[in-house]
């Protein structure tokens, strides 16, 4: 998104910049409002005479007829709480006679702001867009940091390749064992994540192997090249680090959280880091979680060990993101007693209220691993006295991996949308997860999301693709946008002036998309059934009979997990009131869930009136036909896109097609084979 076209509404007008000093994101401002007029015949102008004023609500020229919305620009950043925080990002928009009039508090806020221009475009000139009392509209993001993971690997010969489950092509910043000398595309990266509002990026990846971990030491230069150009942006950037770094990159024989000189070389980490990188946004972790170091070798707990961290960053004002992504990945299949879903929350809920002002508790959105349909994580409503992040997966990794179209956002619009205590009186609704990430106070959450680009021409492989970072960012910062309309946002900025064919075209492919996956992949909530590794394409049984602690447990009678209190693993308990019961209950359980809660003969009616084994043949089929149906639609925009990117989803949209198909055949001849009992509907099943 954001090709020279898209630029033009306010390219082609005066436009005036209220704001001095040597800021880098001011630098960055005012060559966009020089590139944006250059191109379009406007200018940037010094006299009141502007379409356009951006400025500062410091600005000792803000001019009295801006000097309300400099007073409420000042406002939002006094309010008390995590409000303040958002203020200092957000901006206000109000009218100056005929000019368009943005002021924000910070060069952060004010970036932020003309964003704002481009993506509303030319209504925002031509409407009068008063709020009725003031005439003046705030604007400021529902959380405080919006942060990307990079899975980047700097060795080249790293085994899960340059980026751990990217299929976008190599890293952005890392290629042949280093930094890349060239970073304009990481400039251009970091220019399309500030429009969207993403403010921080952790640049490697969560499992850290040796190379990685000497980012942190020997390899500050390259973190802080890297840094100066999301600083640019608005940016903060990140590092992921390996809890054994003391023994891995330095020189000590024990990384224990309570050991002096551990607390040392981490106290001098963090200095040196920090003095590389003085906006240096702090420390993602992923500790005891698939075979990576943690505190549990020295029998310390979670906490011990991220306030360990805490407290060599808090001197800087830096962050540690913690993974909640905690479980056992050694289990025996033949244990029915472990539950990998349960973990998190067993890990974590002790702990709450031990955590450092300055750790955030990184929670997966659900509680086995970004699977196409999952329960919210339990662990979300468990932590009142923790800052807690939800994480996100915009990399498809069970998702068809970038080669099928799966437009995430009403995935993650629903899991911001849930209301963990259930909605107790319709009067007063119960809070929801966007509330619960967004945080209170002192408590200020965030959202966090595992990246989804790479060098690819297109940046994410699958050009429909960019849809779901562009998407990601924008529900960050309003988790109450539409999925739909945030396409159309998409579209407008990418394709500037597209013929309306395109925007149907879009949508009739992209809409329902993430529920066509769903329905010829694994069925009704069960997960997996994936290829083991790569996790691309069908494996019925690939997890079945291995350590991960993915299981279906399908048999002839039946197939799904028991995770009731009653009679499973008890993880329905793990859920606050009304969740815990009405998960519980099969009267109950909606039918998306169904097997991830309860093992059920294949002839278990659901409430939709389908029995199991009929819904998972009815729905093979009819995702596969719908993405045949995609790829019809596609060939409606033949001449209306750019060629390459015509050609480009039409080759992605024919893979699609092929492996929707063999997931079907695969499922249904499973269920088949394992029920006996036939399709009545009378397909052949093979
Ligand atoms: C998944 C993924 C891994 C990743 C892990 C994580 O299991 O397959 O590649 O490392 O999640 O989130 O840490």
């Amino acid at each position: 998104w954001l090709p020279d076209e898209a630029l033009r509404p306010a390219g082609r007008r005066r436009v005036r910049l209220l704001a001095d000093g040597d800021d880098p994101v001011l630098t960055t401002l005012r060559d966009e409002l020089v590139r944006a007029t250059g191109l379009h015949g406007g200018a940037v102008v010094h006299d009141e005479r502007a379409h356009l004023t951006l400025a500062l609500a410091s600005d000792a020229r803000v001019l009295p007829a801006l000097s309300g919305a400099a007073g409420r620009a000042l406002d939002l950043v006094r309010r008390p709480g995590v409000d303040g925080e958002l203020g200092r990002q957000g901006f206000v928009v109000g009218r100056d006679g005929e000019a368009l009039v943005v002021v924000a508090a910070t060069p952060v806020g004010l970036l932020a702001g003309w964003h704002h221009v481009l993506r509303t475009g030319e209504p925002l000139f031509d409407e009068q867009v008063f709020d009725g009392v003031s005439g003046l509209v705030e604007h400021l993001p529902a959380v405080a940091i919006r942060k990307l993971d990079h899975w980047d690997n700097i060795a080249a010969d790293s085994p899960m390749g340059p980026v751990e489950r990217g299929y976008a092509g190599a890293s952005l910043w890392f290629a042949d064992g280093r930094l890349r000398d060239d970073l304009t595309r990481v400039h251009d990266y970091a220019r399309l994540l500030a429009h969207v509002g993403v403010n921080a990026v952790c640049v490697n990846n969560v499992n850290v192997h040796e190379r990685e971990s000497a980012l942190l030491t020997s390899g500050l230069d390259q973190v802080a090249r890297l840094a100066e150009v999301f600083r640019a942006q608005g940016i903060r950037t990140y590092l992921a680090v390996d809890f054994a770094a003391p023994i891995t990159s330095g020189a000590l024989t024990t990384s224990d959280p309570l050991d002096d000189d551990v607390r040392a070389w981490w106290a001098d980490a963090a200095a040196g880091v920090h003095a590389a990188v003085p906006d240096f946004g702090g420390f993602v972790v992923k500790a005891d979680s698939e075979g990576r170091p943690g505190p549990f070798a020295y029998g310390r707990s979670h906490a011990d060990g991220a306030n360990l961290l805490a407290r060599a960053l808090a001197p800087y004002g830096g962050t540690v993101f913690w993974r909640a992504f905690v479980y056992d990945h050694r289990q025996d299949w033949r244990d029915r007693s472990t539950d990998r879903a349960r973990a998190a929350y067993d890990h974590f809920t002790p702990l709450d209220g031990q955590f450092d002002e300055n750790v955030v508790v990184q929670v997966k959105l659900g509680p086995v691993d970004f699977q196409v349909r999952e329960p919210l994580s339990p662990l979300i409503a468990a932590m009142p006295r923790t800052r807690l992040a939800m994480e996100l997966q915009v990399t498809q990794e069970y998702t068809g991996q970038q080669r099928h179209a799966c437009y995430l956002a009403p995935l993650w619009r629903e899991a911001l949308d849930f209301r963990p205590w259930g909605p107790l009186d319709p009067a007063r609704p119960g809070r929801t997860v966007a509330d619960v990430v967004r945080g209170d106070g002192t408590l200020a959450g965030a959202l966090a999301a595992v990246a989804n680009v790479g060098d690819d021409p297109f940046w994410t492989g699958h050009p429909l693709a960019q849809a779901n970072l562009y998407a990601y960012g924008r529900l960050a910062w309003d988790p109450t946008l539409a999925p739909s309309a945030l396409l159309d946002e998409w579209l407008a900025l990418t394709f500037p002036g597209c013929d309306e064919r395109v925007r149907a075209t879009v949508h009739a492919v992209l809409d329902d998309s993430w529920r066509v996956y769903e329905s010829y992949t694994a069925p009704l909530g069960v997960g997996f059934m994936v290829k083991p590794n790569g996790h691309y394409g069908p494996d019925v049984d690939g997890y079945e009979y291995s350590p991960w602690g993915t299981y279906h447990f399908a048999d002839r009678d039946g197939i799904g997990v028991d995770r009731t209190r009653a009679t499973g693993t008890g993880f329905t308990g793990q859920y606050p009131a009304p969740w815990c019961d009405v998960y519980e209950s099969l009267d109950t359980c909606p039918d998306e869930l169904l097997l991830f809660f309860h093992h059920v003969p294949y002839t278990h009616v659901l409430h939709s009136g389908s029995t199991v084994v009929q819904h998972v043949y009815d729905t093979h089929v009819a995702g596969a036909q719908a993405t045949e149906r995609m790829r019809e639609t596609w060939r409606e925009v033949r001449g209306l896109v750019p060629d390459a990117v015509y050609a480009r989803v039409a080759e992605r949209l024919d893979e699609q097609v092929r492996s929707a198909a063999e997931w079907r055949d695969q499922v249904n001849t499973y269920f088949w084979r394992k029920s006996g009992i036939p399709d009545p509907a009378g397909r052949v099943i093979p």
